[in-house]
């Protein structure tokens, strides 16, 4: 794990040099930049970066959003470490004998310009290995009043890759990825894990056939810097190597299949029709209640397709 929770607790250096590596895609020219910036307890990276862009250089190019390691939009590699910008703080990367933050844009993501990275063809990753629940009941699924139990330890099993909030520093850490642009990646592999180990998920032996292939979990190296870097203290690395055993398991017709939990609706509860809130009536030309009775935006075959 990068992040070290008591470093807000810290006084940073006063003085830091930011070398901020850029690129112009216009020109293809890449080169350092150096910033001097003095500091405050509780800086960080991202705030260090902001302050940089108002008071000395506005062209620095970078991505945030949430500011608070939520958003997975701000990522990028400080002192040689895949991190993201506003979980670091100074104090954890500078030090009185070394007061020099170096940070570029991920690996392994092409680089749109400065620090800032295109995602697309990782959320194509993402997106290939149906990051959803999947069920077949579409009643169950769209009337919206249904329980789906599970017990603590099945829980257990599924709740740390709950927290993956797909910023892609495992994918920028990993050697596999580095070579092989075909391979899914850390973090999309744990999401194949995270459904196959959900007793909710119908569709657990349409993901272990569609990720048995050269690009899914046998190209791991098992490096494990993926689970290293992860900011969300996920371990990309140990559901890959879980999803190893289930597909030789699988293959073997060993894999011990979990019978899907049916949905339940809650016991003396009809759920009532919520209405819906008063700026939703005014909308001009919609019709809210017609919409809400249109099919479901994606078919459920879609889904399993
Ligand atoms: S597994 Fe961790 S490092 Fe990888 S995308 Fe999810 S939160 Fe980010
Ligand atoms: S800005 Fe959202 S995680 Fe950093």
């Amino acid at each position: 794990m990068t992040f070290d929770p008591k470093a807000a607790t810290r006084t940073p250096p006063k003085k830091v040099v930011f070398k901020v590596k850029r690129y112009n895609p216009e020109t293809g020219k890449t080169w350092w930049d150096e910033y001097e910036i003095e500091t405050y307890r509780g800086m960080t990276v991202l705030d260090a970066l902001l302050k940089i862009k108002e008071e000395l250089d506005h062209t620095i190019v970078l991505r945030y959003s949430c500011r608070m390691g939520v958003c997975g939009s701000c990522g990028m590699i400080i002192n040689g470490m895949p991190r993201l910008a506003c979980q670091t703080q100074i104090a954890e990367v500078a030090t009185e004998s070394n007061p020099v933050v170096t940070v570029e844009p991920l690996k392994n993501h092409p680089v749109v310009r400065d620090l800032l990275t295109d995602f697309t063809a990782f959320f194509e990753k993402h997106r290939s290995v149906k990051p959803y629940t999947i069920r077949k009941n579409i009643e169950e699924r769209e009337t919206g009043d249904m329980e789906y139990l599970m017990t603590p330890e099945e829980h257990e099993m599924l709740y740390e890759y709950t927290l993956c909030i797909s910023c892609g520093l495992c994918y920028s850490a990993c050697p596999v990825a580095a070579s092989d642009k075909r391979f899914l990646g850390p973090q999309a592999l744990a999401y194949v894990w995270r459904y196959v180990a959900d007793p909710r998920d119908e569709a657990w032996r349409e993901r272990l056939e569609e990720v048995d292939k050269d690009e899914g979990p046998w190209s791991c190296h098992y490096a494990a810097s993926c689970s290293a870097v992860c900011p969300k203290m996920v371990d990309p690395a140990a559901a890959i190597q879980r999803l190893r055993s289930a597909l030789v398991k699988y293959r073997m017709g060993m894999y011990k299949k979990r019978v899907a939990k049916k949905a339940t609706r809650p016991e003396g509860q009809v759920k009532p029709k919520k209405p819906l809130p008063p700026e939703a009536q005014t909308l001009p030309g919609v019709d809210l209640e017609a919409l809400e009775r249109e099919p479901p935006v994606v078919p459920v075959e879609q889904l399993l397709a």
